[in-house]
């Protein structure tokens, strides 16, 4: 039952062809009404039609009106002309008049004489004429003048801010219909949005690209505002200035509604899985998750110097570059037929927690044998991930080798050798190596210089061996070690035995002390946001030390920093040695 005073009936912005006249006007009052609402320079009231015909039920003089001003759409509140709440009345007495007498005289454009008819709405016992139901929208002629144009998004310029919670029900409507329903009005020659705040706003949480706008020249439109605003100022507060509160001004009397799927305004979305990022498993997460970022470090290029990470931390098991080469120790292994249900491997944390999560994935267990000087912190993330843990009295995971492989023959227990298995070199050379190549070719780049850490050295001799073989010496290829006597996690000096490093060249190798690696891997945190690892620290250091002003260079960040809470804690509390600053 439609009833008068139902607050939800809508007014569209329908276009004038759209609709069907079913009488006449009267020339006398067409005259009047024209002069009026030029003066006016606004539609104030909807006209109503029946949805499902489109034919103009009250309104008529209004519609001939905005046709003859050169208007191009008109504010329609629609109704189903089928409900019996609705009653058509002839201005005649005596004169009988249906409905489809009605519709007929609409479509078929022989139209019933002016003020033929007459249509009221039944509202509890009492009859109302349909013009009850109009709403007041005072629509700027502007407006229903202009054509309803898509603009990007990023082009529209804001001069108020919005209430959140007034956006919201908005950007819920929207979502739920996949419709826009609220056109915005623009000022032509700034784009200054002077309609639709809200709406534009929803539409960007839409991530809409388009937005739907009708495009008016601003001095043609009464702005009505908090009182003192002017138009110019209006324009001031979008374009730099600083912008006004929520509803300080509007330029329309009520809503008024359009129709746009938000499909059009989104513009053509790639969905498939490997955009949207979903993985069918935490295996394939890792494997999906490659390329790892490249990432440049403004704060260390300049204008003849782009400096590039490596981001490893972004693998998703140890969070480092380990989750590499244990899922490539593993795979060879049980392609091999050489994987148990238990995995021993000496660790300094990373290559731990990478196999073991690996393993978990695969129903297996491990048992990670770590150096006593690696951080306390390491054994309770081993420990959740399932690991047993055993702490070696040796200052190197290097030195527990040989007792683990001992150990490994006694129990049965597969025993992959991160520092042997030539997986890891190959996981790097297939992998890292290709992908650092590729990234840098996106960006029409070559490197200049790789500064990488040596500890099994399987990551960074793969990369010299890639890239050496493909621009030659061309690219000079660094590695890092701890300064003699200097403890570093995760690297290690070259004289305690590589296997990798022998099979390529590597151009220069710089020593950093535990200092030299905690300060520059705070100085990138300070820097760039980027909390690395102290390993990572190390590589900027060697960085500093042997950057040329001219070239492109990458530095291989092996983890983040979260691990290293206890040096970081050592250092910030002035227990280091030889601390500068
Ligand atoms: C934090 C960290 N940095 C650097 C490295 C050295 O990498 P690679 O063994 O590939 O030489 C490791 C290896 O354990 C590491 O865990």
């Amino acid at each position: 039952m439609l009833n008068v005073s139902q607050t939800n009936l809508q007014t569209h912005l329908v276009e004038l062809e759209q609709l069907h006249p079913h009488e006449e006007v009267d020339p006398d009052h067409l005259r009047e009404l024209i002069q009026q609402i030029a003066l006016d320079g606004v539609l104030k009231y909807a006209i109503v039609a029946d949805r499902k015909t489109k034919v103009i039920l009250d309104g008529e003089h209004r519609y001939t009106v905005l046709k003859s001003l050169g208007c191009r759409r008109i504010p329609v509140v629609y109704v189903d002309y089928d409900s019996p709440s609705i009653i058509v009345q002839a201005w005649k007495e005596n004169c009988r008049l249906t409905k489809r007498d009605v519709v007929e005289a609409a479509l078929s454009g022989k139209r019933l004489p002016p003020k033929a008819s007459r249509h009221m709405i039944r509202n509890s016992d009492v009859l109302v004429h349909i013009s009850a139901i109009e709403q007041k929208v005072d629509v700027p002629l502007e407006v229903l003048k202009s054509e309803l144009a898509y603009v990007p998004l990023e082009m529209v310029k804001t001069a108020m801010y919005v209430d959140l919670k007034d956006v919201l029900p908005i950007y819920s409507r929207f979502l739920k219909t996949e419709t826009a329903d609220t056109p915005l009005v623009l000022d032509k020659k700034t784009k200054v949005l002077l309609y639709g705040y809200e709406a534009f706003q929803a539409l960007e949480l839409l991530s809409a690209k388009k937005v739907p706008a009708f495009k008016v020249d601003i001095n043609k439109v009464e702005v009505k505002t908090a009182e003192g605003l002017t138009k110019e100022a209006i324009i001031k507060a979008a374009i730099g200035g600083v912008k006004l509160p929520p509803k300080s001004f509007t330029i329309m009397g009520g809503e008024v509604k359009i129709s746009v799927p938000l499909k059009k305004l989104r513009g053509t979305e790639r969905h498939d899985v490997k955009t949207l990022r979903v993985y069918s498993g935490s295996l394939e997460l890792l494997l999906g998750g490659w390329p790892t970022p490249l990432v440049k470090l403004n704060s260390l290029s300049t204008n003849g110097r782009s400096v590039w990470a490596k981001l490893e931390c972004y693998n998703p098991f140890s969070n480092s570059v380990k989750d590499r080469i244990a899922w490539y120790m593993i795979k060879e292994a049980m392609e091999k037929g050489e994987f148990k249900r238990i995995l021993y491997e000496a660790t300094s944390t990373n290559t731990g927690i990478a196999l073991t999560s690996i393993a978990n994935i695969f129903g297996a267990k491990t048992k990670v044998y770590v150096p006593m000087t690696v951080q306390r912190a390491s054994d309770i993330y081993l420990n959740v991930l399932g690991a047993e843990v055993v702490r070696l009295p040796v200052s190197l995971t290097v030195e527990a080798i040989s007792h683990v492989d001992a150990e490994a023959k006694a129990h049965g227990a597969a025993h992959l050798n991160q520092f042997e298995n030539d997986a890891n070199f190959k996981a790097h050379l297939k992998h890292t190596a290709r992908e650092i190549d590729q990234q840098l070719a996106s960006l029409g780049l070559k490197p200049t210089c790789i500064i990488g850490g040596l500890g099994t050295s399987g990551h960074i001799s793969a990369i010299s061996l890639y890239f050496k073989t493909k621009y030659g010496d061309k690219v000079k290829i660094v590695g890092v070690q701890p300064a003699q006597n200097e403890v570093i996690p995760g690297i290690r000096r070259i004289e305690t035995g590589m296997k990798w490093i022998q099979w390529t060249t590597f151009d220069q190798i710089v020593d950093v002390s535990q200092r030299e690696a905690t300060e520059a891997a705070i100085n990138i945190a300070r820097k760039e946001g980027l909390l690395v690892g102290l390993s990572s620290g190390a590589v900027v250091h060697a960085f500093q030390k042997i950057a040329q002003e001219k070239g492109v260079y990458v530095l291989i960040f092996p983890d983040s920093g979260y691990k290293y809470a206890e040096q970081f804690e050592k250092y910030l509390k002035n227990e280091f040695p030889n601390r500068q600053n």
